[in-house]
């Protein structure tokens, strides 16, 4: 039996902000270091590379705003997911002493990466703004510096977020088609979301 876990414009948004953070990414990482310099001719050469990045920046972290808004809710911490921290050791290591771990529709784990997502975007718009010459002045040089210093690292965080975020789908043999077909199976969710598995079980049917 299958759960409906994405809506369709949910798995769209979520395809665009991954498209839009491998644009805004790669090209980023193109000024980042002269040795990846080369990247910019995915984008038409230095200068379109340069043109572009914020746009597309700016498009990652819209898209990203509508997707938070949805999910945000079901993002907050809770006693569960201090129940699951105390046991994410026996899932690393292997063991599993207390049997299934506690979880609703979003583990301690995905939560973690989902803050951290939200408030290194966050860095990265306001850092990028701060430094976007086409279209704002530029103003104090101290504070360009800073702001260049902290969007850099706001990207180094994000990009390993997503690494870690990319891992734990493949990780989680399952997960993959919540994000393409918007189902999971039955077993996939009594297994790693339990608390979530019975309220969607409870819920009476629409
Ligand atoms: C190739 C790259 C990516 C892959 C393969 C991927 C895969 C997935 C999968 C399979 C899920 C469903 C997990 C579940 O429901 O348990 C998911 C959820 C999600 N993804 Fe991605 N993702 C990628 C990149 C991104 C990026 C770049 C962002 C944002 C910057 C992002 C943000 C999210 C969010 C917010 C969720 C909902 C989970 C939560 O709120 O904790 N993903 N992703």
């Amino acid at each position: 039996m299958l759960l409906q876990r994405y809506r369709d414009s949910q798995r769209i948004n979520h395809w665009l902000i991954v498209l839009l953070f491998l644009c805004a990414g790669l090209s980023g990482l193109a000024f980042f270091h002269p040795s990846l310099y080369f990247l910019t001719h995915l984008f038409g050469g230095g200068p379109w590379a340069r043109i572009l990045h914020p746009y597309m920046g700016l498009g990652m972290v819209i898209a990203f705003a509508f997707l938070a808004a949805q999910m945000w809710r079901d993002n907050r911490w809770t006693d569960v997911d201090r129940q699951w921290m105390r046991q994410s050791g026996d899932m690393i290591f292997g063991g599993h002493k207390h049997g299934t771990q506690p979880a609703h529709k979003y583990n301690a784990g995905q939560k973690i990466v989902f803050w951290i997502m939200v408030v290194s975007l966050l860095i990265l718009l306001v850092t990028g703004f701060m430094f976007w010459h086409a279209w704002f002045p530029d103003g104090n040089i101290l504070m360009r510096r800073v702001a260049v210093v902290l969007h850099a690292a706001a990207a180094a965080i994000l990009i390993l977020t997503i690494i870690i975020h990319v891992y734990a789908a493949i990780w989680v043999k399952g997960s993959f088609r919540a994000m393409t077909r918007g189902t999971v199976t039955d077993t996939w969710a009594a297994h790693h979301h339990p608390l979530w598995h019975k309220a969607v079980k409870e819920r009476p049917p629409a």
